[in-house]
């Protein structure tokens, strides 16, 4: 784990070194005080010795001065050292998932993927920032307290024989105990976080189906889940600031009759035995340090065992063309005996036996009811996922043959469930070409029809976009969305059921605007209507994964008896499922 983590300390183990030697000194100074505080009492006060006493205490004040800006510098270092690495992780994880595919998300799921970027990373820095204190703090002042007891008295150290093993049995029992519930409540972390992201990401449908209360009802469920295991969790650790409490408590009594008898019987100096007190409190207060160090660390390790995870997976799909300056060539897209399935453990095909010859510049049009695998299909196109048997082509050589950027330059596509982010329209548009000119934005907005509507808003190509596109309509993000795309002035253009929200008309003018516009662009459009499609060069039917029918409309018409049905039942003014 520490070996796993190590490397994400870099530019900050000067700051690490630095923390533990400030706490190492202040630990020694801390020590030194009792035993001079006993010299004042022994030697001074025993003797008259006002020269003795000045002058030791003087050293002490300076001592302590010392010991205080050794405690202020190394809890200041200790801080950055442990932020820094902790900010270092935490982009590390982060560049990770930018390289993760689709699949691999989906394994972790984005809650677990904020927890694990968010809440882990956090108590991982906090752990660091206390270890870099503690570590050499405590067990060099638990060593030194008890050699400086032991060379005070032999017989009065023998109460820490009964003492040590008490407390280290019960930080022991704690850390076994408490080690698995800490993972347990990362889980928790990660389910209540689901719910809030999938309830605010979905605030609007959550309110239009009245489900407030439901949702709530949810919420509260996770929240207690999660409380209930942070109390077991930390009941243990409670239960055992009592227990140390109880011992230190028991200590000091028994030091206190013991020691004051040696004190009467004249065979311990008074002084020696205030020193042997405060050494007695320091070693108890650095074991309680030491246990809390080291409950911190069973959390830590669940979560950076959850961290690791996030850095040691391998991304599915990976740039490994051997020749990065390969380009698309033209846009021709060949499916060859495709099959493909989401879980690569599953036993059913998401696609099955797919093979499909599209030449550049074709429009193809793509039919099937809901959950048919249109998504599905185009979706390996950009190698959004990768073919489980079987190869899909694009410009004449196979996907995996172009590096991502190449290819997804070349292949464009308008995703069915799209995202504008906050910013303004023209930021947006950039997302597709960061070098448009004003004229290229206006003319890809004017073939997806975004124009007109832009045109009419108050500050044009300027208007600000609020997270999520919230505040345009679904069919004006609908068209913003196909501007975008058509700006990267791609060999490819795959539109996922992307005029969804737009109106027949002007559906039809997006179309046609493309066709002339777009000549040499290959036009997937994924349509629940018919009409959307008619034109099409080539029209694909799918049907539970497969392609039950294909070729253009008229053919469709005469060969596909599925085809000509839809096609009348839509001629009748009904739509098709989905
Ligand atoms: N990310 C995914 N993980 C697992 N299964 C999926 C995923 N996306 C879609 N599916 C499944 O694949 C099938 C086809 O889905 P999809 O391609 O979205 O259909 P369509 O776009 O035609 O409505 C469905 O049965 C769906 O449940
Ligand atoms: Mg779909």
């Amino acid at each position: 784990m520490i070996k796993q983590l190590f490397p994400y300390t870099k530019g900050y183990r000067i700051l690490m070194v630095l923390a533990i030697l400030c706490s190492a000194g202040e630990a020694v100074l801390e020590l030194l005080l009792p035993k001079a505080m006993s010299n004042i009492v022994d030697v001074g006060i025993a003797n008259g010795d006002r020269a003795y006493i000045l002058s030791t205490g003087l050293q002490m004040t300076v001592m302590a001065l010392a010991a205080f800006a050794l405690g202020i510098g190394a809890a200041a270092l200790a801080a950055k050292a442990s932020m820094g690495s902790g900010a270092n992780l935490r982009q590390a994880e982060y560049e990770k998932i930018q390289q993760f595919s689709f699949r691999n998300i989906e394994q972790f799921s984005t809650a677990s993927l904020i927890t694990r970027l968010t809440n882990d990373v956090a108590s991982v820095q906090v752990t660091l920032m206390m270890g870099l204190r503690m570590l050499v703090r405590a067990p060099s002042m638990l060593i030194t307290a008890l050699v400086m007891a032991l060379t005070i008295s032999m017989r009065l150290s023998q109460v820490f024989l009964v003492v040590i093993p008490i407390l280290v049995a019960a930080v022991a029992l704690v850390i076994v105990k408490v080690g698995p519930r800490f993972t347990a409540l990362q889980k928790r972390t990660d389910d209540l976080n689901l719910v809030v992201q999938e309830n605010l990401n979905a605030v609007r449908v959550v309110k239009s189906f009245v489900r407030s209360k439901e949702e709530q009802e949810k919420f509260s469920q996770r929240t207690d889940a999660l409380r209930s295991t942070a109390q077991k969790a930390f009941g243990f650790v409670v239960m055992f600031l009592p227990i140390i409490m109880l011992v230190m408590g028991g200590t000091v009594s028994a030091v206190m009759w013991i020691g004051g008898g040696y004190v009467h019987s004249d065979s311990l100096l008074p002084g020696d035995l205030m020193a042997f007190f405060t050494y007695v409190t320091e070693i108890l207060m650095s074991l309680m340090m030491v246990s809390m160090v080291l409950m911190m660390l069973t959390r830590s390790i669940a979560c950076a065992r959850r961290i690791g995870e996030v850095l040691q997976q391998e991304p599915e799909i990976t740039d490994d063309a051997a020749d990065p300056q390969l380009e698309v060539a033209d846009g021709s897209i060949r499916f060859d005996h495709v099959y493909f399935r989401y879980n690569p453990q599953g036993s059913t095909w998401n696609l099955e036996d797919v093979c499909l010859d599209i030449r550049p510049g074709m429009t193809v049009g793509i039919l099937g009811g809901t959950g048919s695998a249109k998504s599905t299909l185009v979706s390996l196109i950009p190698r959004l996922y990768e073919v489980t048997e079987g190869s899909v082509s694009v410009g004449g050589r196979n996907v995996k043959d172009y590096t991502m950027a190449q290819l997804r330059e070349a292949c464009a596509m308008v995703l069915q469930k799209n995202t504008l982010f906050s910013g303004t329209i023209r930021d947006n548009l950039r997302w597709g070409n960061d070098q448009a000119t004003d004229e290229e934005m206006e003319a890809a907005c004017r073939i997806a029809c975004a124009h007109e509507f832009i045109e009419r808003m108050p500050d044009g190509y300027d208007t600000y976009i609020e997270q999520g596109g919230t505040n345009v309509s679904g069919g004006q993000k609908q068209r913003l969305c196909i501007a975008r795309a058509i700006l990267r002035n791609p060999k490819v253009l795959i539109l996922d059921d992307s005029t969804s929200a737009v109106d027949m008309a002007t559906d039809a003018k997006i179309r046609t605007a493309l066709r002339q516009t777009l000549p040499g662009t290959t036009k997937l459009i994924i349509a629940q209507r018919i009409a959307s499609v008619m034109d099409a060069d080539l029209i694909v039917v799918m049907d539970d994964g497969k392609v039950v029918a294909s070729g253009d409309h008229k053919t469709l018409m005469e060969t596909s008896s599925i085809y000509r049905e839809v096609y009348q039942s839509q001629q009748e003014g009904v739509s098709i499922d989905g």
